[in-house]
């Protein structure tokens, strides 16, 4: 692991996910590489990487999701910027400087309010739907990009050529603010229940570390959108919006991550028995990304059933609060999975064999989980 992290690290200061496919840094890898660093021992990395990646941070606090700072106007052609993308990514960086700070590496005062206005931004400017949920501006920003929850935005049903096209075009319908930061999309205007849950987590993160009553404020008052938002037939969480009574309702791993936040025992044992059940998302090499029982599981597609380690952990994470066993359980098999596919990308959930780029460095998260077992 050292040594992919090493080969992986770039002299501006972060660990590329993938030095061929993906060199430049996107926000929430770079978060979960920090995480990494820290079980690797390398506290100046960790705050090195968590600093650069808000090197693009406009003053609106929008925080872009690529970096492009190794070759500024890269994309500048489709985002109409040269230091960074149009559009943002989970705000993981709350669960990073919290995660610093309890490993005694607390990060600068600076980078800590960078979080801070980062976070702000999506509570205060992002539009929200009438639900009170954030809404997204694009698919990419969820960082799930093919999921099957987006199935009802592709014209025709999905298809990866025609998905591609319509991901490109919804780029240009995005509305933004004086600071090109992204504020609306009226052409996908989706809140998708496991963004906002993890919007509410980093949030509550955050503020566990920062005197910031508002918050923790804004982050309760999200989890209490999102409790609205669980439905007991499909046992999962459903997003608003126009998929709402559709492709919003497909049981997807990251629809399952409001049990972040979420402390109602009752929704808790639904979710865990689904992650541990072998016909549901439970698998030998980790939680598979979509439930076995959707007609749209495919566990060897991109974003439509492998393991996603950021995912894993996430859920890890999560079922932790309400039950250590199955959170260990689900450690174990993810950490199995990482290994035998050779820290891929993401991988087939019952055989692990490697999908994507590898070795991706967020694969990583194995050596976090393993402190878990
Ligand atoms: C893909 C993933 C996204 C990730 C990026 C870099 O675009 O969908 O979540 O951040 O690759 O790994």
């Amino acid at each position: 692991m050292q040594r992919v992290f090493d080969d992986h690290w770039v002299p501006e200061g972060y660990a590329a996910p993938n030095t061929g496919v993906y060199p430049w840094q996107w926000l929430w890898d770079s978060c979960f590489h920090v995480l990494v660093w820290r079980a690797l021992g390398d506290r100046d990395r960790a705050q090195r990487e968590l600093a650069e990646m808000f090197r693009p941070q406009g003053p609106s606090g929008f925080v872009p999701h690529v970096n492009y700072v190794r070759s500024l106007g890269f994309h500048e052609d489709l985002w109409g910027r040269r230091d960074g993308s149009a559009i943002t990514q989970p705000p993981m960086y709350g669960h990073a400087v919290a995660e610093l700070v309890r490993a005694g590496w607390p990060p600068d005062d600076e980078v800590v309010a960078f979080a801070v206005s980062g976070l702000r931004f999506l509570l205060e400017h992002r539009a929200r739907d009438r639900n009170g949920l954030v809404l997204a501006c694009h698919p990419w920003e969820t960082g799930t990009d093919d999921s099957p929850r987006w199935d009802d935005r592709c014209p025709d049903g999905f298809d990866r050529d025609r998905w591609a096209s319509v991901k490109d075009r919804l780029v240009s319908t995005i509305e933004t603010g004086p600071d090109g930061e992204p504020l609306h999309n009226p052409v996908f205007p989706v809140a998708p229940a496991g963004f906002n849950a993890l919007i509410a987590f980093n949030a509550r993160e955050l503020a566990t570390v920062v005197d910031d009553a508002g918050l923790a404020e804004e982050a309760d008052l999200l989890t209490a959108a999102l409790v609205d938002r669980w439905s007991e037939e499909a046992g999962t969480w459903v997003d608003a919006g126009p998929t709402a009574d559709g492709s919003g309702r497909v049981r997807t791993l990251d629809a399952l991550l409001p049990l972040l936040v979420d402390d109602e025992p009752g929704r808790a044992a639904t979710v865990v028995d689904q992650l541990l059940d072998p016909r549901a998302f439970g698998g030998p090499a980790g939680p598979a990304g979509v439930h076995r029982a959707e007609p749209t599981f495919n566990p060897d597609a991109y974003w439509r059933g492998p393991v996603w380690p950021q995912l894993a952990y996430l859920v890890v994470l999560a079922v932790e609060r309400h039950s250590p066993t199955a959170a260990a359980h689900l450690a174990r098999t993810t950490v199995a999975g990482a290994w035998a596919s050779g820290l891929a990308e993401y991988w087939n959930p019952d055989t692990g064999a490697g999908l994507g780029a590898v070795p991706q460095s967020w694969s990583g998260l194995a050596l976090v989980l393993a402190e878990r077992r």
